[in-house]
């Protein structure tokens, strides 16, 4: 079972601001870390281990990326991009031309991760998914709280942020180079941790998957996980056209099975950002009035799908007739 944030999310993306790229510097094979601060020097919103950043780029598509810096930096977020040849574009725009200096849209900081107070952690992280991780071990490490790290990659070279990790933290941090090493023994990590540990588990979704079975006895607020690929989803529940009326816009819209909610509410004049549209970032939850939803994201926990009051409208659709959406 996947376990998502169990803490208030944020009912909408706060208006976009712009940034600024401070500096870009290779951190690993195919990872380019960037600094971005306030174009004046501003404070940044505050933010805790485990949030994401929307970023607007300039080719005007919008990326969610989790921050990797110092949350007590006010001034500036770090965040670590993997060039991603079969992706949207979006980190080959990061790597290939996006330079300091550049500005980049912000469409606000969320956290569907955040870190639960626990007796200790495991964090289990697989590649990039290293990123959300490292803010949960500086506050685990400044907190005293017992804490392991289990860190996979293709390569050596390509585990961003490996040698400080090792430098600041020692036989803490344990490296697994697929190359070396082969795949992360799970078993041995997970089959019986310590009482009172919580797993938290970024990385691609095999790896999610093999944790998820590893853990599948354990209670599920014991494993938190956070994915950047959609979930399965079954068919909706509902095969026929319903309506969405926009409260405060003042408009109702149709939205016929081919076409999502996401789209027929923009269509009627709704400004709702998006970033995923695969239901796995949150940067679309739009608070619901009135009606059922049909919760079909990978972001919610089970509590606030049975609450109904928001919805992911990028991929979530309508048990019932009409849905009424605070925009
Ligand atoms: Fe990512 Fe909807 S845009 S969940």
């Amino acid at each position: 079972m996947v376990v998502h944030n169990l803490l208030p999310s944020p009912l909408r993306p706060t208006p976009a601001l712009t940034l600024r790229v401070r500096s870009k510097d290779v951190v690993a094979d195919g990872v380019v870390s960037l600094v971005l601060d306030h174009p004046d020097g501003a404070r940044l919103p505050d933010w805790t281990p485990g949030a994401h950043i929307d970023l607007v780029l300039p080719d005007a598509t919008t990326r969610q990326y989790s921050l990797c810096g110092d949350r007590w930096d006010p001034y500036s977020y770090r965040v670590a991009i993997l060039r991603e040849p079969a992706g949207r574009g979006g980190s080959a725009y990061v790597h290939d031309r996006l330079m300091p200096g550049d500005p980049v849209g912000f469409g606000g900081a969320h956290n569907h991760f955040p870190l639960v107070p626990s007796d200790r952690y495991l964090f289990v992280a697989g590649g990039i998914g290293i990123t959300p991780l490292l803010p949960m071990i500086h506050q685990a490490a400044s907190t005293g709280t017992d804490w392991q790290l289990l860190y996979g990659g293709r390569t050596r070279a390509s585990m961003a942020f490996r040698d400080d990790l090792t430098d600041s933290y020692g036989d803490r941090v344990h490296l697994s180079p697929q190359d070396e090493c082969g795949l992360l023994d799970l078993a041995a990590w997970l089959s019986e941790p310590p009482p009172g540990t919580t797993v938290y588990c970024c990385g691609p979704a095999p790896l999610l998957a093999a944790v998820q079975e590893a853990c599948a006895g354990r209670p599920p607020h014991r494993l938190r996980t956070e994915r950047f690929t959609a979930a399965d989803r079954s068919a909706p529940v509902r095969r026929t056209p319903f309506e969405v009326e926009l409260r405060r816009t003042g408009r109702t819209v149709t939205v016929t099975p081919d076409t999502s909610v996401l789209h027929a509410v923009r269509r009627a004049g709704a400004e709702v950002l998006s970033s995923c549209e695969q239901g796995t970032c949150g940067t679309c939850l739009v608070p619901v009035i009135e009606g059922t939803p049909d919760h079909r994201d990978a972001v919610l926990a089970d509590h606030e799908r049975a609450a109904g009051d928001c919805m992911m409208p990028c991929v979530s659709r309508s048990r019932s007739d009409r849905l009424v959406l605070d925009l």
